[in-house]
């Protein structure tokens, strides 16, 4: 999954003068999460607009997958608590996987928040808001088996207008032993195929051009309905009836990534070649503590079926440094298997030990932390040669590109992703905004391909 290091701008919606402001943490469910909350509101008649500082109730959508991250959230509920002093009729919320994790804890804890609500009860946040607002003290956490949201359309209040994540399934149940998920999401629930293509084609209608179907586990997308729909059909079915759109999807688990949906990735074209592999760590014994359900042989058998199936498609992956009883021969076989695979991007993270997973209540978070960061500094380092390198093959390519906006860094050129997902800045010539291009590749940064459109 992609992750939001710093807040995804935020929202305000206004109700008879009631203003509530956003901000979301964490991986895409949350961001497409909180496009549902701004529906949910707007749809009791709330309205929407920007900023954040006379708010009169702030919602922060949260994430605990890392000690960290909860600690960032933490940091900003002591500022919205010193805005609370100022105005003592602010309601601060807390939403998303913090709420469900730590429940009431979190009003003991955090003078400034009278609100906990967790992923499955988002269809009751304006009551719950009222009461809040009404001087109670409000927690909402218990999880469904069957929530999914079909129904309600997101609000997209925060994109670009080209592209949008879709939801296709909620929870996970893999139970990796370090993961918090399960724990704060649920099991996995599928959405109904019927609902998915008619949010699409919503956004079809208001000219979006690309879709990311997001699931924490897409390969376990599974709809039992007149006809019983996985992943791959679902994707033919999405990839058939929108041919003029762009197709993502994220996040795979090595152990489900079958051919089946190679080949359908392969024969369709509007399906984007990048495929999201989280290894975790190349090590067969480390794979095994943290009960990720393959082999370091098998990761490399799928990433050989990917580069034989799909040869153009990129790959990007998860890793994670310094879990429980990890040897430096353990390490080593990390740093050998990320340098095998030549991945086009990684995210890479420190073990951070999670109450209540199996992790927690049967290991030892026992690698001392100075090795976890030098570990970490160890995979950072070979990822930037091994990602300068792939980017460096890119040269005098010519690659599909949609473009997404104007750059940053110059006004006068654009910026886009390829089907690979690689981002490419170039002069904007006579293309606009959501159009697809070709670009030949001239030259690139560390993190970014430079070029210009291709004319034939
Ligand atoms: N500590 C560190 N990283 C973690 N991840 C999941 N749980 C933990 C944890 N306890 C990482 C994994 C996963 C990504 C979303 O976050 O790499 O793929
Ligand atoms: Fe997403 Fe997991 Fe973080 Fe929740 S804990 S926001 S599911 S990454």
């Amino acid at each position: 999954m992609t992750f939001f290091f710093h807040p995804v701008k935020s929202l305000f919606l206004q109700k008879k003068n009631l203003k509530v402001y956003i901000e979301t943490y964490g991986c895409q469910m949350n961001v497409a999460d909180s496009e549902l909350i701004a529906s949910l509101l707007k749809e009791k008649g709330y309205s929407l607009s920007e900023g954040y500082e006379d708010a009169d109730l702030i919602l922060v959508n949260t994430c605990s997958i890392r000690e960290n991250a909860e600690q960032r959230v933490r940091g900003r509920l002591k500022l919205f608590g010193s805005l609370k002093r100022k105005n003592p009729d602010l309601v601060v919320g807390v939403v998303g996987c913090m709420a469900q994790r730590l429940k009431d804890q979190l009003i003991l804890e955090e003078k400034s928040v009278s609100l906990v609500v967790g992923p499955d009860q988002y269809r009751q946040l304006p009551e719950l808001i009222e009461s809040a607002r009404n001087g109670q003290a409000v927690v909402q956490a218990i999880l469904s088996s069957s929530e999914t949201y079909d129904d309600i359309v997101p609000v997209r209040y925060d994109g670009n207008g080209i592209s949008a994540f879709v939801s296709i399934m909620r929870g996970c149940q893999n139970m990796c032993s370090y993961c918090i998920v399960p724990y704060v999401r649920g099991g996995e629930r599928s959405r109904d195929p019927e609902s998915i293509l008619s949010e699409i084609q919503t956004l079809k209608d208001e000219n979006y051009k690309e879709v990311t179907l997001i699931g924490q586990n897409v390969d376990s997308y599974i709809f039992h309905g007149q006809e019983t729909l996985n992943f791959h059909a679902l994707l033919e079915k999405v990839a058939l009836r929108f041919p003029d759109m762009w197709i993502r999807f994220s996040t795979n688990h090595p152990k489900d990534l079958n051919d089946h949906l190679l080949e359908v990735m392969s024969r369709f074209p509007n399906i984007c070649k990048s495929i999201h592999l989280p290894v975790q760590s190349g090590s067969t014994t480390v794979l095994e503590r943290m009960k990720r359900g393959y082999t370091r042989d098998w990761y490399l058998d799928r990433i050989q079926a990917i580069r034989r199936i799909l040869p153009e498609c990129t790959i990007s992956t998860d890793v994670m440094v310094g879990f429980s009883g990890e040897t430096d021969e353990e390490h080593l076989d990390t740093l050998s298997l990320m340098e095998a695979v030549s991945y086009d991007f990684a995210f890479m993270f420190k073990y951070s030990e999670r109450s209540g997973t199996w992790a927690s209540r049967h290991m030892k978070d026992d690698v001392p932390e100075k090795s976890k960061v030098e570990r970490l500094n160890q995979v950072i380092a070979l990822q930037g040669k091994v990602s300068e390198r792939v980017k460096k093959e890119d040269i005098g390519k010519v690659f599909d590109v949609l473009v997404e906006g104007v750059s940053k860094r110059s006004t006068q050129q654009y910026f886009g992703r390829t089907s690979g997902n690689k981002v490419v800045v170039f002069p904007k010539g006579n293309v606009n905004k959501g159009d697809f291009t070709r670009v030949l590749i001239t030259s690139c940064t560390s993190a970014t391909l430079i070029g210009e459109i291709y004319e034939q």
